[in-house]
């Protein structure tokens, strides 16, 4: 909706034809209530106006350096942003659509304040390349967030696999029951996910911290600008070789939210297992009341809402990618407007990123992990049948394959008995294999099972506690 009349001036400067007080001087008058509409990107680039102002002063710093404008007015156009920063933190910034964005608003507003010095601001750039500056910052700043974020995760998965290292559970393939594992062993898998995240996410900053200032439209500028000095007063590392790759190139934003989706993929994963365990069925975890809601009908309902939005949400942030990305594949060099729609999406994946990782976090750290369900579940659907398999090759010096076969044959005695595999009395598995002894009771049970996977990154306790001390170290938790 327009909430401007076609034709009303401004706020940026009054003007006889109604025409754009920044660009309308080749235009008989103003744009359409429509044009205006479309136009703006104020309603969500208000976001960037740290990074904007922090990119502005560096720029006015940098050309009273090179004498490009006088101290006098660099000094001005300084304290006028100062001032302008201090009014945004304080009161919000104004939404004015004639003003379409927020460099327009910013310089609109320093020119009311320190009126005509303001003009020089914009020598020697363009809107082209500012955008493009304030939106890496941002996005470098979203990456140092989220890897705030992700190392939370971690410390609670890892504080919660110290707890759970010998703790026994079902360990599924199919999501049959597969295998006994330990819950610490389980709760590290998603240790290592998060562990490739945070690197992702740390390598598309490295790679995103070159400066785009000074590309100005497309082609760079005559004036004698100096753009290591801008680079290295806003922290990157130093400034981009290609002026029209510069002004155009937005894979740093696809790549934050390639490594944002992937993040959320992982936390969908671990969401979906949450609920799972937390169904009666199952009841291997009972998740805490400050992230679950009740229903409106049924009393008795504990549902696990929280989870259940970590998994929506993944959706919406690979669609975010998704939208970036279809929005970037047909633009020709160097800037097009379609490009102002890059922000919506990397915001809205920013944030809801950002609450699904403390979401998950408060989850991790305050689930009551039902053990003893978990580990009668470990007795059920001959989960042990490896190690019986295991035991004929070590004990009794059977070829694997062989093994396997007799270990089958006791696996549909015992089913068809309603029994365990470690209930079947010996007289019977001898009657299957004479190699069976009585020592084959032993490897069974589900202690020793998970204890015998001792190999390197396996799930035996020992192994669980030497991988979560490396990752308590890691994370700085010692
Ligand atoms: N609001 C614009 C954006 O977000 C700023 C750049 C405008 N550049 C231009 N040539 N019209 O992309």
């Amino acid at each position: 909706m327009a909430s401007l009349s076609e034709g009303e001036d401004s706020k940026g400067g009054s003007n006889p034809t109604g025409a754009n007080a920044m660009w309308g001087g080749r235009f008989a008058g103003g744009p359409s209530a429509i044009m205006r509409e479309i136009n703006a990107s104020i309603p969500f680039d208000k976001a960037l106006w740290r990074q904007d102002i922090a990119a502005s002063l560096a720029h006015a710093a940098m050309l009273a350096e090179q004498g490009i404008i006088s101290g006098e007015d660099g000094a001005a156009i300084t304290a006028g942003l100062k001032a302008i920063a201090a009014d945004y933190a304080a009161n919000g910034v104004p939404e004015n659509w004639d003003l379409e964005d927020i460099h327009m608003t910013t310089e609109s507003r320093l020119a009311e304040l320190i009126g005509a010095p303001a003009g020089r601001l914009h020598t020697a750039r363009s809107r082209n390349d500012q955008v493009a500056t304030d939106f890496k910052l941002w996005v470098r700043d979203a990456c140092d967030a989220v890897d705030a974020g992700l190392a939370s995760l971690q410390a609670a998965l890892v504080t919660r696999a110290g707890e759970h290292a010998a703790s026994i559970m079902p360990g599924f393939t199919h999501l049959q029951t597969a295998q006994p594992v330990t819950l610490g062993h389980h709760l590290l898998a998603y240790y290592e996910m998060l562990a490739r995240d945070r690197s992702r996410f740390a390598d598309a900053r490295h790679r995103l911290n070159r400066s785009p200032l000074g590309s100005a439209a497309l082609a760079g500028t005559g004036f004698p600008i100096d753009r290591q000095a801008t680079a290295t007063a806003l922290g990157f590392d130093g400034p981009t070789r290609n002026s029209l790759d510069a002004v155009s190139d937005r894979d740093f934003a696809i790549e934050y939210l390639t490594a944002a989706a992937q993040t959320a993929l992982h936390l969908s994963r671990l969401a979906e297992e949450l609920i799972l365990w937390a169904s009666q069925p199952f009841g291997f975890v009972t998740l805490p009341d400050e992230l679950s809601t009740g229903s409106s009908i049924m009393p008795q309902k504990k549902n696990p809402d929280a989870a259940e939005l970590v998994r929506g949400h993944s959706g919406r942030i690979v669609g975010a990618l998704v939208s970036l990305m279809v929005t970037m594949k047909g633009l020709p060099l160097a800037y097009s407007k379609d490009m102002q729609d890059d922000k919506p999406p990397v915001f809205e994946a920013a944030g809801l990123l950002d609450l699904c990782l403390a979401a998950m976090t408060g989850m991790i750290a305050g689930a009551a992990f039902r053990t003893d369900r978990m580990r009668a579940a470990a007795e059920l659907g001959y989960a042990t049948a490896t190690d019986l398999a295991d035991w004929l090759v070590t004990a009794a010096d059977v070829p694997f394959r062989e093994a396997h076969h007799i270990t089958g044959a006791a696996v549909k005695l015992a089913e068809s008995r309603g029994l365990a595999l470690d209930a079947l009395p010996l007289a019977d598995l001898q009657a299957i294999d004479s190699r069976i002894d009585a020592r084959v009771f032993a490897a069974l049970s589900v202690e020793s099972s998970v204890a015998a996977r001792a190999s390197y990154g396996g799930t035996a306790p020992e192994q669980v506690r030497a991988r979560v001390a490396e990752a308590r170290l890691a994370l700085g938790m010692e």
